[in-house]
């Protein structure tokens, strides 16, 4: 079966963009692929997060897509940091990396703008333990959003180059993935844009009913149409997409009529959107909560998740090992 592999920042919290953006894409892979999901803490450590921040931010994700519906039983949910065998992995791709092509990233020079006093070793080379993730697994599918397409390409380079380097067919070159065509850009609530945590715009699936309906009430409209059938401007349309995406079809259809013959009344509208929003967001929220505090649980789940990345990660390096000449004595 094919490997889908994919990896998670561990920062902040869940939002509505993530959700229907990605996590239900993952759930639905479950079923039909070997996954692997985990939860990249060392990449964190690029900005030097405290340390009690990295293990709450872990368990918070970690409580989070299991709440959200990624299951252990079908997949390998695991921490990054468990499985040692990527930072050797890193260690050994990091001597067939070069530095020019990795500060050619945008990724790099974006971050060398914005934290000028750290660009670090660990910044610069975040694409290669991003490749080390990847196939130290083997993994042929992974599924990312646009932005990480770069860090894919450096990881195929590195797999084509270890291969060739060494004489060997070890490496699968890793592709991007989409599960099925429905892939849904979910909008922010200010006016324009998508939904995001560094937009600020974030409705988060750990959001209770009131912090929820605070969010839509707010959300940015116009004055409202005075011809009928006059073509949305960039607010409303947004509103309009965020509620195809959690109302029934009923429902689009009685607000698009309603704003076709100027009988629309956003204020209800809004009401609606925040109703069908929560008719999501609330059972996982009371999951979240459970879960996050079901320590035993957690626990059983990632090393669950450990053994099985580990196993799966151990095979490949003994194989990398000899291919390189590494040998115990
Ligand atoms: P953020 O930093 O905004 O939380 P990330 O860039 O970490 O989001 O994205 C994590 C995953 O969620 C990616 O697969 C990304 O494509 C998806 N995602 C994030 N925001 C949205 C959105 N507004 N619409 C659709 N997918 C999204
Ligand atoms: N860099 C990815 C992000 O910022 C996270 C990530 C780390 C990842 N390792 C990965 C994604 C391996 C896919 C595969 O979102």
């Amino acid at each position: 079966m094919e490997k889908v592999l994919s990896g998670i920042r561990s920062t902040g919290h869940l939002h509505l963009g993530n959700y229907f953006g990605a996590l239900k894409n993952y759930i639905k892979m479950q079923n039909e692929y070997d996954c692997f999901f985990f939860i990249a803490d060392l990449h964190s450590l690029t900005t030097h997060p405290h340390p009690a921040d990295l293990h709450s931010g872990v368990r918070t994700i970690l409580a989070e897509y299991l709440a959200a519906g990624l299951d252990p039983e079908k997949s390998a949910l695991f921490v990054q940091s468990d499985v040692p065998e990527v930072c050797e992995l890193y260690v050994l791709l990091n001597m067939i990396a070069y530095k020019g092509e990795l500060e050619r990233t945008t990724s790099f020079k974006e971050k060398v703008r914005k934290q000028e006093d750290n660009v670090n070793a660990g910044l610069l080379t975040y694409p290669v333990l991003m490749a080390a993730d990847i196939l130290v697994h083997r993994a042929n599918k992974v599924p990312v959003g646009k932005d990480q397409e770069q860090h894919l390409e450096i990881a195929r380079t590195l797999a084509r180059r270890f291969n060739n380097l060494y004489g060997v067919n070890l490496f699968p070159e890793p592709q991007a993935f989409n599960f099925g065509d429905d892939l849904v850009k979910v909008p922010g609530l200010d006016g324009s844009g998508k939904m995001g945590k560094s937009e600020g715009n974030g409705i988060y699936l750990f959001d209770d009913e009131k912090t929820i309906y605070k969010k839509v009430m707010k959300a940015v409209t116009d004055s409202g149409p005075t011809t009928p059938n006059s073509e949305m401007s960039e607010p409303v349309k947004n509103i309009f997409t965020l509620l195809k995406i959690v109302s029934t079809a009923d429902t689009v259809n009685y607000f698009t009529e309603a704003y076709n013959n100027c009988t629309i009344r956003y204020g209800d509208l809004k009401k609606q959107l925040a109703e069908d929003i929560c008719k999501h967001t609330l059972p996982i929220r009371e999951r979240i909560e459970e879960i996050y505090n079901d320590t035993d649980y957690l626990g059983k789940v990632a090393r669950s998740g450990r053994d099985k990345a580990r196993e799966s990660a151990a095979l490949t390096m003994k194989e990398v090992r000899a291919a390189v000449g590494i040998k115990s004595f």
